[in-house]
């Protein structure tokens, strides 16, 4: 196949992009939307602080945009997150009190959820709960610290009651490493999760990589996540200068693993990525196809 998505499809996978609402009457970055990707997570629009500015006072406008270009080409959607400690309004953050806290996190799952129902493959429902470092533990959020160990498991079943067709994921980055403390907790959380019968369906891998890519091991966690009975995903992928070997390196690891759905890159051309002095994606600032665009079509 001559694109991305149809390029995945053939092994009955998604090929996804990051996309900013505020880009989509951008012709060149519409065209190779809609050419390339069968997939679509919204950058910044479904955030908290986008969504929820303002305690009960809900703008799905800009998500809204996006999800009904989407629909239009053919793409479905990933739900890009309801409960992160990062992109939180103040009056969340500021909470002081635990039953406060859970009332306002469960009505603004449920809302949110509600609002988009039957249009959202998956949802990326708990963000980076994890701590970077040798810990292996949460780290600290307004969640973990008013509600407990308990918080994530509860936003799961929250969810599952509000769209209980949605694909429902737990996502973070630096958990591709097997070796890494990080990626263990984060693993004895979802085969908690499924001995207990936690509604979890899939793990989110965002991939943010420096210019050697993925670690040798990502194959493996990959797999051993799979074999507690989740779907994976690469969710957020860009690479440092984008080398050939490390895109198809990381494309490889996805492939192997049956159980691994798809594969979005966070951003179409460099100028749209949060990473844009490091040139990360697989379109330049002009919108051609680079090296790493070839190389990932070659690895699928
Ligand atoms: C980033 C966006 O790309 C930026 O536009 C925004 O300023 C900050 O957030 N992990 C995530 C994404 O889950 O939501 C983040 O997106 C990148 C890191």
């Amino acid at each position: 196949a001559t694109t991305l998505g149809a390029q995945a499809a053939q092994s009955g996978r998604y090929f996804g992009a990051a996309v900013a609402a505020g880009k989509l009457g951008d012709g060149t970055y519409a065209t190779i939307l809609d050419r390339e990707f069968s997939m679509v997570t919204p950058e910044n629009e479904m955030k908290w602080d986008t969504t929820e500015r303002t305690r009960g006072s809900f703008n799905f406008t800009p998500a809204d945009q996006i999800v009904s270009h989407a629909t239009a080409h053919g793409q479905r959607m990933r739900g890009h997150t309801l409960v992160w400690h990062s992109q939180l309004p103040s009056w969340v953050s500021s909470i002081t009190d635990a039953n406060t806290l859970r009332s306002v996190m469960n009505n603004h799952i449920t809302t949110q959820m509600a609002h988009f129902k039957g249009r959202i493959y998956a949802w990326d429902v708990v963000n980076e709960a994890f701590a970077d470092g040798s810990s292996g533990t949460h780290r600290s959020s307004v969640f973990q610290n008013l509600l407990g160990d308990g918080f994530i498991e509860q936003a799961f079943r929250t969810a599952r009651t509000a769209d209980p067709a949605a694909k429902l994921c737990y996502n973070d980055y630096n958990i591709e490493d097997w070796s890494a403390a990080k990626t263990q907790g984060v693993y004895r959380m979802v085969r908690d999760f499924k001995s207990r019968g936690v509604p979890l369906d899939c793990v989110g891998f965002q991939a943010h990589f420096g210019t050697s890519g993925p670690p040798a091991s990502f194959q493996t966690t990959l797999s051993n996540f799979a074999a507690l009975g989740v779907d994976v995903q690469i969710t957020e992928l860009d690479i440092a200068q984008a080398p050939t070997a490390a895109y198809a390196n990381t494309v490889k690891a996805c492939l192997n693993v049956s159980r691994c759905t798809g594969i979005t890159v966070w951003g179409i051309r460099d100028s749209d990525s949060w990473r844009s002095g490091v040139f990360p994606l697989l379109f330049d600032s002009g919108g051609n196809k680079k090296p790493a665009y070839n190389a990932v079509l070659t690895a699928m």
